[in-house]
């Protein structure tokens, strides 16, 4: 049995999938559980980091492509489609070619990190530059899912989320109870749909006592969940979560308002607080996006909305080398020296005069 077989065979009794289907896995899931001491120490809690970004493509999207990809591919069809703001491309341009799909991806003008568009480039998808938002992307792939012989491997399709909720059962399996609170980045708002969905069918098979609370935090630019309506020109530096409309908007609502949780905003300024301590203070490395549940985790321990002797899991989405234009803004401190190791010594002050 490998390591690491991958979601579909790990919770094979929970994700269905068609019979003889040819399972499309990268050897996704399983991803680390970190115990954070330093923003356990910030905030009074025990606070638990779930690492995303390990995963093949570097995001929580490999969850819900491998089992929207094996489906897809079981059904006969031969290309797939999705609208994106980075992560989604990468990972269905990566497991369409495993699977030998042509896959083709809308993304928005601008605002796409490097590495994302670095991924669906090599792994082959064709990469429609939509002159629109991500809203507007969404809406025109599934208008095009609708009419032609192309699956939509968004979130909307309702397989990926069953994927994705894998990774709530990996933590009550690591931590045997569920935490107290869960701080997640919302955008599209699948993933806190598939999250919630995740913890109530580990409670129900009494495998956990109670589900947490579920906190979803916006980019404050990019905030409709938060203000209750959409908002029609979204902005962030968390460009993953720039999303004005969000597809899930009512279960994501739902799954608040079940759990006792809440939505709320974070400024840019505090995601990219957030982000360089994850980096500098934790050794974590994720994109801004990512930060954002993080920054809001900071927020909510301060103003005693979560209280102090929690447990609290933070999802960090997406990996940091996603996005190395924003690490390098403002931050980059090379210092040239010659081949001298006397250089070196001067350099880094370990002269003992
Ligand atoms: N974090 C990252 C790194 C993401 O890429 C996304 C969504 C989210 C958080 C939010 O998750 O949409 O389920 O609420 N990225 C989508 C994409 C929109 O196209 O890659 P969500």
């Amino acid at each position: 049995r490998p390591v690491k077989p991958g979601i579909i065979h790990a919770y094979s009794e929970r994700i269905p999938i068609p019979d003889d289907a040819a399972v499309v896995t990268l050897g996704e899931g399983n991803t680390p559980l970190v115990s954070a001491p330093r923003l356990s120490e910030l905030t009074g809690c025990e606070v638990y980091v779930k690492v995303e970004g390990v995963n093949p493509t570097g995001s929580f999207k490999d969850r819900g492509m491998t089992v929207a990809i094996t489906h897809a591919l079981a059904s006969g069809i031969k290309a797939v489609l999705c609208a994106s703001t980075g992560n989604t491309s990468a990972s269905a341009a990566a497991y369409a070619a495993r699977a030998g799909l042509t896959c083709a991806v809308l993304v928005p003008q601008g605002k796409i990190a490097m590495g994302k568009l670095a991924q669906a480039t090599l792994h082959g998808a064709r990469l429609l530059q939509i002159d629109g938002n991500f809203d507007d992307c969404l809406e025109l792939a599934r208008k095009t899912a609708l009419d032609h012989p192309v699956t939509l491997v968004n979130s909307v399709n309702p397989v990926r989320l069953i994927g994705q909720k894998t990774a709530a059962w990996e933590i009550c399996d690591v931590l045997g109870v569920a935490p107290d609170v869960h701080c997640l980045p919302v955008g599209n708002a699948g993933n806190i749909t598939a999250y919630w969905a995740g913890y109530v069918d580990y409670a129900a098979d009494k495998l956990i006592e109670a589900a947490p609370r579920m906190f979803g935090f916006q980019a404050s630019g990019a905030a409709p969940l938060v203000h209750g309506e959409p908002v029609s020109d979204p902005d962030t530096v968390a460009t993953a979560i720039r999303v004005g409309s969000p597809a899930s908007w009512d279960p994501a609502v739902e799954a608040k308002n079940s759990s006792g949780g809440l939505f709320d905003a974070v400024s840019d300024e505090q995601i990219l607080s957030a982000y360089r301590l994850l980096a500098a203070s934790e050794g974590i490395f994720v994109e801004p996006a990512s930060a954002a549940s993080v920054a809001g985790l900071l927020q909510t321990a301060a103003d005693g909305r979560i209280p102090a002797g929690s447990t609290v899991v933070c999802t960090v989405t997406g990996h940091g080398l996603k996005d190395p234009a924003t690490a390098l803004e403002g931050n980059v401190e090379v210092e040239p020296l010659p081949v001298d190791p006397q250089a070196v010594v001067n350099a880094l002050d370990l002269t003992d005069e």
